[in-house]
């Protein structure tokens, strides 16, 4: 099958909603919804040095980071004009920056679909999400979590009270293995923690069956939302979960902001994460009371910044949601049948081929090494793409499991997002084939650093400072 033609995706998108009939002065007539354009990410024309000179960049590396959206930026400038403390101050650039650092967790938390009794605590990362739940545990927690899980998910938890489930093969087998544990592993807290969308393969999680499994066995189930909020819906009350994670810098806020929502009881009990200001109801020669809520686990002067950027990406997304998964629905099955035209081009799966999936796709190059796969894309081609085991050793060790190589088992990785096009998606298809069928343009040497061109590499002329 050759690569679909080339095609604008905002140019060939039709009504966002199917024709809706009213009436005026009596005569029916059809009111037509104007086509809202996907929303815009900063830089999106960004030209790159290529060996074959300036070519716009496409980036296919959204997984890792997004860029920031442009009413993200609108919305951090706004901030900035009247920024000052949170919660501190009685002048009045601090009442407006605290009421948006509360209007920002509000709006935070309906994107995640809180309860009206849940925490919104930010933080910096999921990662960081993560430690301050895992030190919030209740003492003698026993955690569930799959071998095949981001580290960020799998090692927050400490050894000492981590079971550990194998990878499994399927959605049933993970149910399976995870209701087995937790008949062999009884205890009065108990939580899982599962991913509803995988950074390797892309593949999503019915979290939901997930819930139902961990309440049937009294135990609590934390969901890590970060390859999944910038795709689709996260719903903490309609999936009956108990705790979400996810990272503004992969939900186009870039700006240093992170989430925790969830039950607020173990919360509201547990270790402050961040002893200090703001974390105290009093402090006395006798001792500390610390503050319940979100400000238990926020000391110090809170990220303002992050926290609008957050909520202005979070708002964004669910006024465009249907376009969004539309257009990246047809990019990803693009993605996913281009590159089935390469040879030697092989694509990872956990589950099964048809599985539901984000626009996240691991894939190989027979007979090339990833890394230099990755190189060759970003200085032949200006497509920016990632190369390696995505922190999620385990499982990429299992997918690409090769007793008789002596390389390192990795793999690349294209993952796509709202600003993405069907124009870069067949750049990295044409790009791969071109490579496959007649070889690098450049000649490349592999040295101790890692694969180095042959000549000026072009991404080597001195950037000037951004300040
Ligand atoms: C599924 C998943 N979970 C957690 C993380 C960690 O996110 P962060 O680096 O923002 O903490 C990542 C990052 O790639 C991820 O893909």
């Amino acid at each position: 099958m050759s690569v679909l033609p080339a095609t604008s995706p905002r140019s060939t998108r039709t009504l966002s909603r199917p024709l809706e009939a009213g009436t005026a002065r009596g005569r029916a007539l059809h009111v037509v919804p104007p086509t809202a354009p996907l929303p815009r990410t900063v830089g999106a024309d960004l030209v790159v040095p290529t060996t074959s000179g300036p070519r716009t960049y496409v980036n296919l590396d959204l997984a890792a980071s997004t860029p920031a959206l442009e009413t993200v930026q609108a919305a951090v400038d706004r901030t900035l004009q009247t920024y000052s403390s949170v919660h501190r101050g009685a002048g009045y650039a601090s009442r407006v920056t605290s009421a948006w650092y509360e209007q920002a967790r509000a709006e935070v938390g309906e994107f995640v679909g809180a309860r009206d009794d849940d925490a919104v605590i930010f933080t910096r990362t999921t990662t960081d999400s993560w430690n301050l739940l895992s030190r919030a545990l209740p003492r003698r927690t026993v955690v569930f979590v799959f071998a095949s899980e981001h580290h960020s998910t799998l090692l927050p938890w400490g050894a000492h009270r981590t079971v550990r489930l194998p990878i499994p093969s399927s959605i049933e087998d993970a149910l399976d293995l995870l209701d087995e544990a937790f008949a062999e592993h009884p205890a009065r807290h108990r939580l899982a923690v599962v991913t509803a969308a995988s950074n390797v393969t892309g593949e999503v999680w019915p979290v939901a069956r997930f819930a139902a499994l961990a309440h049937e066995h009294g135990a609590r189930l934390a969901v890590d939302a970060a390859q999944l909020a910038p795709h689709r819906p996260v719903d903490l009350a309609g999936w009956d979960a108990d705790y979400v994670a996810f990272s503004g810098h992969k939900t186009y806020a870039p700006f240093g902001a992170g989430v925790l929502a969830g039950r607020a009881d173990w919360l509201d009990s547990g270790q402050p994460y961040l002893a200090g200001g703001g974390a105290t109801r009093a402090v006395t020669e006798r001792g500390t009371v610390w503050a319940t809520g979100a400000a238990r686990h926020e000391g110090g002067s809170p990220n303002v910044v992050g926290a609008v950027a957050l909520a202005a990406a979070c708002a964004t997304i669910r006024a465009h949601r249907a376009d969004i998964e539309r257009h990246e629905a047809q990019l990803l099955a693009r993605l996913r049948s281009g590159l089935e035209t390469v040879p030697g081009v092989e694509q990872l799966s956990l589950f099964s081929d048809d599985s539901d999936r984000v626009g996240v796709v691991a894939f190989t190059v027979a007979g090339f090494d990833p890394s230099l796969v990755s190189q060759i894309l970003s200085v032949e081609h200006g497509i920016g793409v990632r190369d390696g085991k995505f922190c999620a050793h385990l499982l990429v060790d299992e997918l690409l499991e090769d007793p008789w190589s002596e390389s390192p088992a990795t793999a690349v990785r294209a993952s796509l997002g709202l600003a993405s096009t069907a124009e870069g998606v067949d750049r990295l298809v044409e790009a791969l084939r071109e490579l496959v069928t007649e070889g690098p343009r450049a000649t490349w040497t592999h040295t101790a650093a890692g694969w180095v061109v042959e000549g000026d590499d072009p991404r080597d002329a001195p950037v000037t400072r951004p300040w």
